[in-house]
């Protein structure tokens, strides 16, 4: 029997362990709490200072970090021993190359970053690869080529620019009529000016999920093991979520055959850490929709539900730890939106959304917030799902933001 041994420093001096967090939001903010928990020197970085993880970090650095000559200057002055990117918009190449040098893991792996950060790359590895159930999807570079893929997929269908997240850019086209505004929308909504889409035709599921599995080393044999949470049941709204419970009730057949997708797309992306596997789901059927290398959004009910959340899940997977995924509630999370176009927001009637023992709230302490932009999140934990849905969007709703 192998014995792992997994060995941190005291962080801010010479035998600290240090991660570097690529993206500092609120996702990274939990995760460099639950890092900081373990006695790990934090670094995060971000484009714009204050972001909600820089204010738990040990240090904080404002950086583009789609520059490769800045990442890699970044990189080279912090000398992690851990970068764990938490958004899209990094210089993957950069990654890549980091990696092969072997100077320092990149989590969960260079290869699952830079292969998720671009739809089609995530797509064809698990429809053409892997053979994974999909939507059918055409991926198109000018609106000429745009136009016949949206014949060829059929109505209703999504558009998305291939380099996006959070529904940017995104469009449900019913039929041919809105294919030349879909492209226009497309273009202007990306990450990067790429000009590349996806068309995917539309699942009519019943529900959809995220599967949240954690590839995390066994510490006794050191063979690395999938684990997965309870399904997350969410509610999507223009391609953002607005609220997410678990446990998502569901047929036992789903249930296994989106383990068997899960594990299969996260044991080919490889490395150690949370992946959120986004499923949709009509009886005993099951499709692939994407995945995130990382802690998901809609997961921010496991901070409710479960002994270990989601972020404290990564860290200990990533360093190499053993990991526990039991849930000990039903819950559920709702969001918190700004609702206005403003900085120093401040937020009141607390009390009053957590009047109820069973609710709890994150402010992420964003400097600045716009309409739909999301400050925080409520959470609830009750007997039965719908309960806990009911309890965590009457939560966030008393919750006042004010300019
Ligand atoms: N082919 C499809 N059929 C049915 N619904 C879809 C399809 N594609 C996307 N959707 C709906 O739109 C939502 C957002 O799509 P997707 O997850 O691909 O985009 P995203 O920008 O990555 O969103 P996020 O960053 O919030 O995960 C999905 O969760 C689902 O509700
Ligand atoms: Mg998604």
């Amino acid at each position: 029997m192998i014995h792992m041994s997994v060995s941190i420093g005291t962080p801010l001096q010479p035998s600290a362990f240090r991660v570097l967090l690529l993206g500092a939001g609120e996702l990274g903010k939990e995760v460099v709490i639950s890092l900081q928990r373990l006695g790990v020197e934090v670094h995060a970085a971000d484009r714009y200072a204050h972001a909600p993880a820089m204010q738990v970090a040990h240090f904080s650095h404002v950086h583009n970090m789609a520059d490769a000559a800045e990442l890699r200057r970044l990189i080279e002055k912090v000398r992690p021993n851990l970068i764990v990117p938490e958004i899209e918009a990094i210089a993957t190449e950069v990654l890549l190359d980091i990696e092969n040098n072997q100077t320092v893991t990149v989590v969960p792996s260079a290869r699952a970053v830079n292969l998720t950060m671009n739809r089609e790359g995530i797509r064809r590895l698990a429809a053409e690869e892997l053979g994974l159930p999909t939507s059918a999807y055409r991926f198109a570079d000018s609106l000429e080529s745009f136009r016949a893929a949206c014949d060829d997929i059929g109505y209703p269908s999504f558009v998305k620019p291939v380099m996006s997240s959070s529904g940017k850019g995104q469009s449900r086209i019913s039929e041919f009529a809105e294919v030349d505004a879909a492209w226009d929308y497309a273009q202007t909504g990306g990450r990067v000016n790429q000009g590349k889409v996806i068309v995917e035709s539309q699942i009519n599921f019943d529900f959809e999920i995220t599967l949240l599995t954690v590839r995390a080393c066994n510490p006794e044999t050191g063979e690395i093991q999938t684990h997965f949470c309870d399904a997350i049941g969410h509610r999507q709204e223009a391609g953002d979520y607005v609220e997410s419970w678990q446990p998502q009730p569901m047929s036992e057949s789903a249930l296994e055959e989106s383990k068997r997708i899960a594990h299969k797309v996260t044991a080919a992306l490889g490395g150690c850490g949370v992946f959120g596997v986004e499923l949709f789901v009509k009886g005993d059927k099951v499709w692939f929709s994407e995945v995130s290398p990382r802690p998901h959004d809609t997961g921010l009910v496991t901070l409710a539900s479960q002994f270990q959340s989601e972020f404290e899940l990564h860290a200990r997977a990533i360093l190499g730890l053993a990991v526990n995924t039991r849930r000990h509630s039903i819950a559920a999370s709702a969001v918190i939106y700004a609702g206005v176009d403003a900085d120093n927001l401040s937020y009141s009637h607390l009390e009053q959304a957590l009047a109820n023992p069973d609710t709890d709230l994150r402010l992420f302490g964003k400097p600045e917030g716009f309409k739909r932009r999301r400050m925080g999140v409520a959470t609830a934990r009750a007997e039965t799902t719908d309960q806990a849905r009911e309890i965590a969007a009457d939560a966030a709703a008393k919750v006042t933001v004010n300019s």
